[in-house]
């Protein structure tokens, strides 16, 4: 038996939106040439014709214009990322706000918030291979926050880039993504599921179940809908348009383009950093982009370890096998509400120049708004979180003392009003913990 609940399905939508990945991604390996000695381009796309570039790029705008449904492929492949970034964070969301990540899940958590940094990586590694301005910008700034780390930054970099940036990255980057990452996505999938089959699967209190054979029709169902939904999108939705970028140039920087929605909200931190400056043995640190890239891990590091620390703070080492809901736990779902609250003010930031513009705001203004908002914002969330969940809880409460509100008045003999309440149906299955 399998628990029942569309809120247990992230997993699985993550896990198809991966084989849709897989499959177009074999069909763009046959065309894609991942190198960056440069050609000129020849091909259908008339305003970039006589242009030097990679071909790495030449091969995409072929895979683009030349190649008969290469752009839908290509197209699906990213739809088919966003897709599986989305459904992780919302599985990692899922597992917090109902406390599935208790003993003895712990090691689910894990293996999930792996998936999550490890499909960054795949679709960080991705989006550089066009070689295009856009992904040649973001490069730019991972080889800048790179240079800022003291004393080792530049080794860094060398070493990331094979050499002085913007060196043959996307010859290093290929292998990693298109077998090294890949491949410990599958191991990581696979280990999920292990943890998850290996005993009865944690469930909601209403204890609704479902047969395997429910559950693999269902499955295959989804599946034909994930992969419906990335087809349409890749087939009328344009992601991703190289051809209006153009040619990666170390030396130019283009403007209104943003990072992708995932990785924002590290973007955002460099922008919400104040330009601190210490001097440590004569040699003058930069805080600008270590303070963010701090905050970031911290922050990422608090989310790994949150059910190590959830068992420290609560004292809690039994094993759960019901799952909470939201407003069972104010305190819990307040912090991650907080935690939410900072992720997104950092998202928010990495837009700040289109806001701005889009707004006619001054950017100062709204960057030092954006920075009062990262630190008072949380612990306003998690107060008024907490407060939603208890006046929650005191409706259940006051429901299950007097009943649910049925609309209908009646009149009294004594000549007052009183609404009839119906009872609360009491839930026919326990659960089976
Ligand atoms: C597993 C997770 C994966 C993620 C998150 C991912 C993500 C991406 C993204 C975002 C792009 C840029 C697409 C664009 O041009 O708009 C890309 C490009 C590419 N991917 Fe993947 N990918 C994954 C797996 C694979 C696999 C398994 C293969 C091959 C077996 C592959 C082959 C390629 C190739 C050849 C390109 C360059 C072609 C192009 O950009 O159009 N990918 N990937």
């Amino acid at each position: 038996m399998f628990p029942d609940h569309w809120s247990l399905l992230f997993g699985q939508i993550a896990f198809y939106s991966f084989l849709m990945l897989i499959v177009s991604g074999v069909v763009l390996t046959v065309y894609y040439e991942p190198s960056v000695s440069q050609v000129v381009y020849d091909g259908t796309y008339a305003p970039l014709r006589g242009l030097p570039m990679s071909r790495a790029l030449d091969s995409t705008l072929r895979l683009s214009f030349d190649v008969r449904g290469g752009l839908l492929v290509r197209q699906v492949h990213h739809w088919s990322t966003l897709i599986m970034v989305a459904a992780i964070t919302l599985h990692l969301l899922r597992l917090f706000f109902t406390s599935g990540f208790r003993r003895p899940r712990r090691l689910n958590w894990l293996v999930v918030f792996g998936l999550l940094v490890i499909t960054l990586g795949a679709a960080l590694t991705g989006t550089s291979l066009p070689d295009d301005m856009a992904s040649g910008t973001s490069l730019a700034v991972l080889d800048g926050v790179l240079q800022a780390t003291p004393f080792v930054g530049s080794a860094l970099s060398y070493v990331l880039f094979g050499g002085e940036f913007p060196g043959d990255v996307i010859s290093r980057f290929y292998p990693l993504h298109v077998i090294v990452l890949p491949v410990v996505l599958l191991l990581l999938f696979a280990a999920g599921a292990f943890l998850g089959l290996r005993r009865e699967p944690a469930q909601y209190a209403d204890g609704r179940t479902k047969t395997a054979k429910v559950a693999a029709v269902q499955g295959a169902g989804l599946f034909a809908f994930v992969a419906g939904v990335a087809i349409v999108m890749g087939a009328t939705a344009t992601i991703n348009p190289v051809w209006l970028y153009g040619p990666a140039d170390p030396a130019a920087v283009s403007a209104g383009v943003g990072p992708a929605w995932y990785l924002a909200f590290l973007d955002g931190s460099l922008r919400l950093a104040p330009g601190w400056e210490v001097v440590v043995w004569g040699r003058t640190i930069s805080l600008a982009v270590l303070l963010p890239v701090g905050v970031c891990t911290l922050f990422l590091a608090l989310v790994a370890g949150w059910p190590f620390i959830d068992e420290r703070l609560t004292g809690d080492k039994r094993d759960h096998h019901v799952l909470e809901r939201p407003r069972d736990n104010p305190i819990r779902t307040g912090i991650g509400v907080a935690g939410m609250t900072f992720y997104g003010v950092l998202w928010a930031a990495a837009g700040a120049d289109t806001i701005a513009v889009q707004f006619h705001l001054s950017m100062n203004l709204l960057l030092r708004a954006f920075q009062v908002l990262l630190v008072v914002g949380p612990p306003a969330a998690l107060f008024l979180t907490r407060r939603i969940c208890l006046g929650l809880q005191q409706s259940d409460t006051a429901i299950a003392e007097h009943g649910i509100e049925t609309g209908r008045i009646i009149r009294r003999p004594d000549g007052g009003y009183v609404e009839v309440h119906r009872p609360a149906s009491v839930p026919t299955e326990l659960p089976s913990h």
